[in-house]
């Protein structure tokens, strides 16, 4: 047991990040039937949509999950709202003010969760009445920070700041990752990039097998004008790089990012003109694993790192 762990009434501090076209409820029941924290991804889903997933999730799990709102998507009322009417008791906010909605929630019973990438923002958001926040570093899939702050370094810095409970992400998808970032002062981890390559995410196959084959190197962080995102370097990168090489003016740059590009790649698994949202660690993952699987493996190792600590001696 732990801050994480109690406060969420779940088994182990593992989160799964909520990801637009890739988390709906087959993902968020999984892994919450595998003893961590299981989060529907609203971002990517029409109101109705959203509706249907936590209905479906409500269905094939009996343990908690919650909701994931990224706050600068349209139909963001509407969405709350159907977040208290299905009784759902955890929504983790993301990319926005956290005084918009944390009261509102609570004041419905919500214990609410926001994810900042900078230790300013980790104090607005403790300010705000959070009931824990995620610290993401540069590392992370989706996305970013404009500050390019790595995991590594964000995680000591925050935990220096606030008293409430500190999740890590950004960079995590082993056991060995978790007990490094619990190390440095978290209670728990979110991952993303590692439950992209699971059997239950609804990414496109193709999408999934990018992952599998991506190596160090292979992603970057791009469009800080518009919203930083981390993307592997395919060829819609590079004709993003291309535009820059011109010196673009944002509204060219929003112009060639256009609509769709997102679901295009991740989820209808266009690998040439899709946006492929992935974190830098998709450098370690070789396989498409079950959710079971990937939360076992992530404990084993954590304990075997456990051990292996305890025998340091200098
Ligand atoms: C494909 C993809 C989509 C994502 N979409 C969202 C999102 O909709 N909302 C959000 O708060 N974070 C989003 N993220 C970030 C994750 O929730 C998580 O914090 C991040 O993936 C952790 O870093 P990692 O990828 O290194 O594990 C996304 C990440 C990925 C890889």
């Amino acid at each position: 047991m732990n801050k994480i762990t109690s406060l969420f009434e779940i088994k182990y501090p593992i989160i799964q990040g909520g990801m637009i076209w890739n988390s709906g409820y087959k993902l968020a029941s999984a892994v919450s039937n595998a003893g961590g924290l299981g989060l529907i991804g609203a971002g990517s889903m029409y109101p109705d949509v959203l509706r249907e997933h936590i209905q479906k999730c409500k269905k094939a799990t009996d343990k908690p999950f919650g909701v994931n709102v990224p706050m600068l998507y349209p139909n963001i009322e509407e969405i709350i709202q159907i977040i208290i009417e299905e009784g759902v008791k955890i929504v983790f906010t993301s990319a926005g003010n956290p005084k918009t909605w944390t009261q509102h929630l609570k004041d419905n019973g919500i214990k609410v969760v926001h994810v900042v990438s900078s230790a300013k923002f980790a104090m607005k958001a403790q300010d705000a009445g959070v009931d824990a926040i995620v610290a993401e570093g540069f590392e992370a899939g989706g996305h970013n920070g404009r500050d390019e702050t790595t995991t590594l370094t964000l995680i000591p810095i925050v935990r220096e700041k606030i008293d409430i409970p500190l999740i890590a992400a950004g960079g995590i998808a082993t056991g060995r990752g978790m007990m490094a970032a619990m190390i440095l002062g978290a209670d728990g981890v979110q991952m993303g990039t590692r439950f992209v390559a699971s059997i239950e995410s609804s990414a496109h196959a193709d999408f999934k097998t990018t992952v599998v084959n991506a190596n160090e190197g292979d992603t970057q962080l791009t469009l800080k004008e518009l919203a930083p995102v981390r993307l592997v370097k395919n060829k819609f990168y590079n004709d993003v790089q291309e535009l820059y090489a011109k010196g673009p003016s944002k509204e060219e740059l929003e112009a060639l990012l256009g609509k769709r590009r997102a679901k295009r790649g991740m989820f209808e698994g266009d690998l040439i003109e899709g946006e492929l949202e992935i974190g830098q660690i998709s450098g370690l993952i070789h396989d498409i694993l079950p959710v079971q699987t990937i939360i076992n493996n992530v404990m084993n190792e954590f304990q075997q790192a456990q051990k292996e600590t305890q025998q340091f001696q200098f």
